[in-house]
């Protein structure tokens, strides 16, 4: 199961206006425009931005900002999606980005937000520089209750694993680990640990070497 996959299927992307939050380098923003929606991609880090606006197609609009003061207009968005960011927004924003998800979205608008799980072959790995358990720990009880929030309703929960590969070890710490500058100064404290865990945990499947991460899929309709 995959990201957009999952999502054409609750509900139909061709014409939305979608905005994608915490998009990186744009990975499914490029999905969501190919799926036919008019894409804003919005990335709080300017390198990232700088990629994406040169790597990306023209159709899709992408511009610096944050969750919590996103620089888009009122009830401007059908859908407001964040794959894998929700648990990157500090704990104490977290209120402020749901409100302006709220701001943002029209009356008929969804909010789709997927985040991984502390557990998993990737997680294991990743976990020695940079352990993210209790900020997606606090994602999920957040995401589980929110029908304490009167604006958003559960509408679809589903749990499915992201399979990604990794021919190497090597391949491994350049896409996930030495681009991001606090994950490479840990690593030097735990590189033969790492290369050792990431050989316990890579798995040989259909003839790929991959790694695993569980995550949940929230859609939620808007209510009041
Ligand atoms: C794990 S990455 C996920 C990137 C992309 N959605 C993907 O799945 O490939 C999380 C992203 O959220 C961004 N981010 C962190 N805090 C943010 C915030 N407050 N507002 C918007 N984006 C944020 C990070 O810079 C990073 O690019």
């Amino acid at each position: 199961m995959a990201h957009i996959e999952h999502l054409k299927s609750l509900c139909p992307l061709e014409g939305l206006d979608v905005v994608d939050v915490g998009a990186g380098d744009g990975v499914y923003s490029r999905q969501l425009d190919a799926a036919g929606a008019k894409v804003t991609a919005i990335e709080i880090d300017p390198e990232k931005v700088e990629r994406a606006k040169e790597n990306l197609p023209g159709s899709i609009d992408v511009k610096l900002g944050a969750a919590e003061n996103l620089p888009l207009t009122f009830g401007s968005q059908d859908l407001v999606c964040l794959f894998f960011s929700l648990h990157h927004v500090p704990i104490a924003a977290q209120p402020a980005a749901f409100d302006e998800f709220r701001r943002v979205l029209g009356t008929n608008g969804r909010l789709h937000i997927v985040e991984p799980y502390p557990y998993g072959t990737m997680f294991d790995v990743v976990r020695l520089v940079e352990d993210e358990t209790i900020v997606r720990t606090i994602s999920h009880q957040l995401l589980n209750h929110m029908d304490r929030d009167q604006r958003f309703a559960l509408e679809n929960k589903r749990e499915y694993v992201l399979t990604r590969e990794y021919p190497s070890f090597e391949f491994f710490l350049e896409k996930i680990v030495l681009p991001d500058p606090a994950r490479a100064k840990t690593y030097e404290a735990v590189a033969p640990e790492m290369a050792d865990t990431f050989n316990r945990a890579v798995e040989y499947l259909d003839g790929r070497f991959v790694l695993h991460q569980p995550c949940a899929a929230y859609h939620f309709s808007v209510t009041g």
